[in-house]
């Protein structure tokens, strides 16, 4: 392989979403490929289409990463053909809803902790231990938003990837004195066809999802600074950041718990002005509760740190009547939209205005 970056990227699930986006910017900056993904024809097109636009060599890895030595049969042909892999890019991952105790599969979550787990974490073994006697090398390993939260209807999905991040930060420390690095993304719900494949695509998470290329192209950045982690996409996702740090675990099970239930049908005609609306106001409440728990939070003692935490579970159930009234008021049919919608405007504003010196 010879290119302008004379480099190479493994990035297993490639073959569509997160990991294809970021498949495509390794191949903008010159990198050659190695795909891995069952998709076989998927990674083979994909692969052209680089060959084609950027001139970079693909190599396409067809591997079911759920099964038992499937991350040291990667490695192996990677060895055989001679590839130094630069950077890797454990992106495979899949979802399961429902109710773990009644009505999840347990051979599908078995597999999926084999696939989120098991695999990424000999991935990580195999690859990195050669990046260490390189004294040179980056990963990137896909954790989630939900890792530093609990996820009701969710449950095993959200532990894996709590997994993923915990392991990836202690390995950050262990590799300070080193030129290796390793970066743990955690986006938010993204525009995939993630939830399609985990039974949950008629859930309310799915009303606002974020894209992509966009979530792609932040963990890029932060993967190429060596940075130990990245939460993609603006203000709110770093306020859902903060909230789960200072606010009860319950608290964000309740919350989680509401946005991972089905659709409802809304009551009005206005059908896509209601939706947008009541989803607006509820993550202005949300982001305004977590500005004002992180400002004080981060200028506090241990033991008010103590009663913050306390009252992050106030200040959430405010933002839960914010949300429920302006809902209310809706579906009630008084012509106030406007009115909701300038307060919620306001309320983004002060939470923004807020919130920039906090996250700056
Ligand atoms: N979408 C979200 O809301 C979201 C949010 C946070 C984190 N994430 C994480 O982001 C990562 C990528 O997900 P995505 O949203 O881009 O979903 P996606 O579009 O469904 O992509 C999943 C990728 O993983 C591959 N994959 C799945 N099962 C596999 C298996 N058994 N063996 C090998 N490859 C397998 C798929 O390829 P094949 O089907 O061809 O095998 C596909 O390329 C996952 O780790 C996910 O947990 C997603």
């Amino acid at each position: 392989m010879n290119t302008r970056a004379n480099k190479t990227a493994l990035i297993t699930g490639a073959s569509s979403g997160i990991g294809q986006e970021l498949a495509k910017l390794f191949a903008k900056d010159g990198y050659n490929l190695v795909l891995v993904a069952r998709s076989t024809d998927k990674l083979n097109e994909i692969g052209g289409q680089f060959w084609d636009e950027y001139g970079v060599e693909t190599v396409v890895i067809t591997k079911d990463l759920s099964e038992e030595n499937a991350a040291q049969d990667v490695y192996n042909q990677v060895k055989e053909k001679n590839i130094p892999v630069d950077i890797l890019v454990n992106d495979a991952g899949v979802g399961l809803y429902g109710l773990f105790a009644t009505e999840t599969d347990w051979e599908r979550e078995k597999s999926l902790i084999h696939l989120n787990v098991l695999t990424t974490t000999l991935m990580t073994k195999l690859f990195l231990k050669d990046m260490v006697e390189r004294n040179e090398g980056k990963i990137l390993n896909l954790a989630s938003l939900v890792a530093i939260t609990p996820m009701p209807l969710m449950a095993v999905y959200a532990a894996t990837k709590a997994y993923i991040y915990n392991f990836t930060q202690s390995l950050i420390n262990e590799l300070k004195d080193t030129n290796v690095s390793v970066t743990a993304l955690l986006p938010n719900a993204t525009d995939t066809d993630f939830f399609n494949k985990a039974g949950a695509s008629n859930t309310k998470v799915t009303e606002n999802l974020d894209d992509p290329s966009l979530v792609a192209k932040d963990a890029y950045n932060a993967l190429m600074k060596g940075a130990p982690k990245v939460v993609p996409g603006g203000l709110v996702n770093k306020a859902y950041e903060v909230m789960s740090y200072v606010a009860p675990q319950e608290t964000m099970a309740g919350m989680m718990r509401k946005n991972m239930e089905p659709k409802k049908e809304p009551v009005t005609d206005e059908k896509g002005n209601k939706a947008a609306l009541t989803w607006g106001i509820g993550l202005a409440a949300v982001v305004l509760a977590g500005a004002a728990l992180a400002l004080a939070y981060s200028n506090s003692s241990a033991y008010d740190k103590a009663r913050y935490r306390y009252k992050a579970g106030k200040l959430k159930s405010g933002a839960d009547d914010v949300y429920d009234d302006v809902k209310d008021t809706l579906i009630n049919g008084l012509n106030s939209v406007k009115d909701a919608v300038s307060t919620a405007k306001e309320v983004v504003a002060k939470a923004k205005e807020t919130f920039a010196d906090v996250l700056a």
